[in-house]
């Protein structure tokens, strides 16, 4: 029998308890043993709940049985998560969690002292949700040199940007379903301002490149100035914005960044829609690997987490070798990336026509049918850096968009 305690009894920690209640057979078989629910931590109370008999509102009371092999963190956020983890993994307890905060602070140290103590610290879940993609970078993908990750690795924004496009509703409304669908964060500006794909492309890049990528030096820009009028130019340029997140190596430089993108229709993320995540991976051999699944939601989370039970089960007293070194990896700035925008200008075309042309050279003008008084242009190719210098000379420009032009 292998005891573990569950610390949170939130969306992905009900559904941890209801996973291993409704698969437990199979859990146990494939563990190797069974796996029993000994504790589960929550600051509530839930009177009548199946978990009402394990449930403890003191994590010493956890940290001190030495029954408990296994400890799983979804309880969300860095503290107390990081001191009940690092106590954890100190006191020789494996840790699975989903939380990804946690995760880009603090993931390589959590690593290293599990290394030093011969146990996990097992953290699928806290990427993609469902979609296995830590495993695979870590195992499948290790013999070649990965040159580039994008994709859209938040569900939250992508359920709101698909539902004001394809049932024009507000941004308001599709938030808060998504929060009432247990997508969102607790403080949904982590999603909506890009600071959750930020820190998972960090955690993605920082195995993918072996050094720590420090969330806090990527580049980052949410959804929360996207409006349904620009998404109806997108749709108009028949694509789609999408919140992408990207880490890429070229000429020996790394660069990183989080912005919401127009995605063609032709391009394999266009059709990315709803909760669903979708994570590219290019190597130098492989080419490119699309992984692609459910990325939030408390059963599909809860069943990444619970593999991760079930790998360190199987693995009580032997350490994953997982490569995430302390050092920091040097990130460029984005200035010197070329690729097209997409500006939206809040006056008659035939007033700044001329400008925008001696400005930007050849663009392409977009118009909306019914909208009167502002059109949009799409610029030809050019670095970030000069199309922000360019911008300054035109008057009342209201939006600017990346246009994605590779995989
Ligand atoms: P919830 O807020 O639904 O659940 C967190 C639970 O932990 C709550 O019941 C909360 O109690 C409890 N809790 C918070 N602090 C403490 C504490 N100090 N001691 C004991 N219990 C505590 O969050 P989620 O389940 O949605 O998310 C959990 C983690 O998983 C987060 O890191 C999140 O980013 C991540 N994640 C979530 C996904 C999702 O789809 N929801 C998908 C992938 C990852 P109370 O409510 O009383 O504060
Ligand atoms: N809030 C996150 C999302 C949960 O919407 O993607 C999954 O990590």
């Amino acid at each position: 029998m292998i005891n573990i305690a569950v610390l949170g009894y939130g969306t992905v920690g009900s559904g941890v308890v209801e996973v291993i209640d409704k698969n437990n057979e199979a859990i146990d078989m494939k563990s190797g043993d069974k796996i029993r629910i000994k504790y589960v931590l929550d600051l509530r109370d839930f009177p009548g709940d199946r978990v009402e008999s394990v449930l403890v509102h003191d994590f010493d009371v956890i940290l001190n049985d030495p029954e408990v092999k296994i400890v799983v963190e979804v309880m969300g956020g860095v503290e107390p998560a990081y001191t009940f983890v690092r106590k954890s993994l100190l006191a020789g307890k494996s840790v699975c969690t989903s939380n990804k905060e946690l995760v880009a602070a603090h993931g390589p140290e959590l690593i290293r002292i599990a290394r030093e103590n011969s146990i996990n610290f097992l953290f699928e879940a806290s990427v993609g949700g469902a979609i296995p993609v830590i495993r695979p970078i870590n195992s499948s993908l290790t013999a070649d040199r990965i040159l580039e990750i994008k994709g859209i690795l938040n569900g939250t924004t992508n359920y709101i940007l698909t539902q004001m496009d394809v049932e024009g509703w507000d941004f308001d409304k599709a938030l808060r379903t998504a929060q009432d669908l247990g997508y969102a964060e607790r403080n949904p500006e982590a999603d909506i301002e890009g600071y959750d794909a930020c820190r998972k492309i960090a955690i993605l890049s920082s195995l993918a490149f072996g050094h720590n990528v420090n969330y806090e030096n990527i580049y980052t820009e949410g959804i929360s100035k996207i409006t349904a009028t620009d998404i109806r130019y997108a749709k108009k340029m028949k694509s789609a914005i999408k919140l992408l997140a990207s880490c890429t190596y070229e000429d020996g430089k790394y660069y990183a960044m989080v912005a919401p993108f127009i995605v063609r229709s032709s391009h394999p993320l266009y059709s990315v829609s709803g909760v669903y995540n979708a994570i590219f991976v290019r190597g130098s051999q492989i080419g490119d690997v699309m992984f692609y699944g459910s990325g939030a939601g408390k059963l599909p989370t809860a069943c990444a987490v619970v593999a991760d039970i079930v790998d360190a089960a199987k693995h009580l007293d032997k350490h994953i070798y997982t490569f995430w070194s302390e050092e920091n990896l040097q990130l460029t700035g984005t200035e010197n990336a070329t690729r097209k925008f997409f500006v939206r200008v809040k006056k008659d075309r035939a007033s700044c026509e001329k400008l925008i042309k001696d400005t930007f050279g050849d663009v392409k003008f977009i118009e909306l049918d019914d909208v009167s008084g502002e059109f949009g242009f799409v610029t030809t190719p050019v670095t970030e850096g000069s199309f922000n210098e360019k911008l300054k000379n035109i008057p009342d420009v209201c939006q600017s968009i990346r246009l994605e032009s590779r995989i």
